[in-house]
């Protein structure tokens, strides 16, 4: 088929301007950047008409982490059911979708590039417009679907497999940098310290269970040292947790993992909460919110909860079922892009390191 790109773009453009106007829009969005294949619709960025995911978990399990082929193959095996079945739960067709949303990056570039080609096609086979998301911007979405109210400004602490970031998110949407991780994301610490544990993939979820019935002064993990005051670190805790599991195994003692996991996550979390309440306080911000999957954490939300209602601060946390990886997400934020006139042509493509603009 022979694609006429320029007569779609100048359609596309016309389009979204006139929805700029009106302020209103309806989005179906797709986001397949790691091991989840989901499609929301999302009217006006806040209200969630279908929210589809298909979990690759039971496929990885296995393997013990994401294995990026077989991810990429399920995507492209479950992205025509996930959609007509978002499609089916909002009881509306493609006649009533005003654009098309998709996570570009940052992710597993042929995990990306099924959601981004399938997101291409659907645009400009219903000639819709077409907004690329980054996965990032997504999750700090989650909070407007959960809390009506909020709107920039406000610190947002970023937290996810691959994130540790405070940004300080602007009153146009425009995110500035105000700390990150060193090293390890909090997420991937939280999985590796799972692993030496022997819990199943994927480890955040299961650790944070079983430190429940732990006791965290049980152990001390090195709080490290980081020259800039918020910024985080988490490769000295996870050395010092590795060698410690160590030490049990090679006296042959049973692991005390319940006590374990429980420390760990405490680390964690007190770095977490004293950096991001030390920006809260030094910066004179008075509304934060979370985002990333560890935002699902049981500990962290607890702890936040109770120093923002010490500090007298306010707390957006999003519910925790659009902590993980979701489209619903990327369609709310998808929303403010297109109020703002920021559209993607026929030659997007996936950008696996794509970083926060
Ligand atoms: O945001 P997300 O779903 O995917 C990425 O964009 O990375 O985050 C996944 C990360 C994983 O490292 C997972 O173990 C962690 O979030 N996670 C948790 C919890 N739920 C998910 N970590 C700690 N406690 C949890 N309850
Ligand atoms: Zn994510």
């Amino acid at each position: 088929m022979q694609i006429n790109d320029s007569a779609y773009s100048a359609a596309a453009r016309r389009k979204a301007a006139a929805l700029a106007t009106w302020g209103s829009a309806r989005i179906l969005a797709i986001e397949t950047s790691c091991d989840e294949t989901a499609c929301a619709i999302v009217a006006d960025g806040r209200h969630i008409l279908a929210n589809r995911i298909y979990s690759q978990i039971d496929l990885h399990r296995l393997y013990g982490g994401v294995v990026p082929e077989i991810a990429s193959r399920a995507h492209v095996e479950k992205i025509d059911v996930v959609v007509d079945a978002a499609l089916r739960d909002a009881g509306i067709n493609e006649t009533d979708i005003d654009a098309i949303a998709v996570t570009h990056g940052p992710g597993l570039v042929g995990a990306l590039l099924v959601g981004v080609s399938y997101a291409k096609a659907l645009a400009y086979g219903w000639g819709k417009p077409l907004i690329a998301v980054n996965h990032i911007q997504g999750h700090i979405a989650a909070n407007y679907l959960t809390h009506p109210d909020l709107a920039p400004p406000f610190l947002c602490l970023v937290v996810s497999g691959g994130h540790s970031h405070l940004f300080r998110v602007e009153k146009d949407g425009s995110n500035t940098l105000v700390g990150c991780t060193l090293d390890d994301a909090a997420g991937e610490a939280f999985d590796k310290a799972a692993r030496q544990l022997s819990l199943p993939y994927p480890g955040g979820p299961e650790l944070d269970k079983l430190a429940e019935t732990g006791d965290d002064s049980a152990f001390h993990l090195p709080v490290p040292h980081v020259d800039r005051p918020y910024d985080f670190s988490f490769s000295g805790p996870k050395t010092a947790f590795v060698s410690l599991v160590h030490t049990f195994v090679q006296r042959g003692e049973p692991l005390p993992t319940a006590d374990l996991a429980a420390s760990f996550r405490k680390s964690v979390v007190d770095q977490l909460v004293s950096r991001t309440m030390q920006a809260m306080h030094d910066l004179s911000e008075k509304r934060l919110a979370v985002a990333g999957g560890v935002a699902a954490n049981r500990l962290l939300r607890a702890r936040l909860a109770a120093a923002c209602q010490d500090n007298g601060y306010q707390l957006y946390m999003p519910d925790v079922a659009l902590c993980g990886d979701n489209a619903a997400m990327i369609a709310s934020a998808a929303y403010w892009q297109l109020m703002r006139g920021e559209l993607a042509g026929l030659e997007l493509n996936a950008q696996p390191a794509l970083r926060m603009g």
